[in-house]
């Protein structure tokens, strides 16, 4: 069965964003985005970059890992916010939201419904795994769907923001094993972790 996969970028202490929820890695961002850490998702995960960054880096690869990405309302709209209805036009492109009525982008869905039945029913239908942009809000409504954690570690502290599970997460201790590992020159990780402790 395809898994629910949450890619995502996090600082040291365990943040996606900084407390304004604005897009980190923007042009004010301070997040930093090293050359190497461009490359590994040019060569590893060419899907996961937006199509404006595609076609700037000459990327038209298909990449192996996901066919479908679902976004939190508030993740969507940064892109909304400078022109970018769709940033994805080359995955099925979901976006969970109850506030907005209609879809900017004929190739977005919107989802006002349960996450949870959502992702259910796109595991029980064939394609590739199914990638969790997040942001903090909706990862944490789709925490128990979660079958792997791929952490794009940037050597980073920033001390407060919003968290790789927020609003509405439960105090849940829960066991993930390592299944692989990518460092990079000048300090980004990128980890893969699978639910549940190792078998071996
Ligand atoms: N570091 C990274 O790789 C990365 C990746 C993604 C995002 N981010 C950052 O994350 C921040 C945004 O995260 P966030 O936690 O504030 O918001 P979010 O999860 O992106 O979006 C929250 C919104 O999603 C909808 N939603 C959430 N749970 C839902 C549910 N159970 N049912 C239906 N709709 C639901 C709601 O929209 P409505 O209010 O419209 O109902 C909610 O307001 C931004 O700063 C962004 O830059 C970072």
């Amino acid at each position: 069965m395809r898994k629910l996969v949450y890619f995502i970028a996090s600082s040291l202490d365990g943040f996606i964003a900084g407390p304004d929820g604005a897009d980190p890695t923007g042009p004010d961002g301070f997040w930093p985005i090293t050359e190497s850490y461009v490359q590994h998702l040019v060569t590893e995960y060419p899907e996961t970059l937006p199509a404006p960054a595609r076609a700037a880096l000459g990327v038209t690869a298909e990449g192996t890992h996901f066919d479908t990405v679902l976004e939190g309302r508030r993740t969507y709209e940064i892109g909304l916010k400078v022109g970018l209805a769709n940033a994805y036009p080359h995955l099925r492109h979901l976006v969970f939201s109850r506030t907005l009525a209609e879809s900017p982008d004929p190739g977005v869905e919107l989802v006002a419904g349960d996450p949870v039945e959502t992702v259910r029913e796109l595991k029980q239908q064939d394609g590739k795994d199914i990638w969790l942009v997040g942001g903090g809000e909706l990862a944490a409504a789709l925490f128990g769907e979660i079958d792997r954690l791929v952490v794009k570690l940037s050597p980073l502290t920033i001390g407060n923001g919003i968290p790789l599970f927020s609003r509405g997460a439960a105090f849940d201790p829960t066991g993930w094993h390592l299944s692989e590992h990518t460092v990079l020159e000048n300090g980004p990780l990128f980890l893969t972790y699978d639910r549940g402790t190792p078998t071996a």
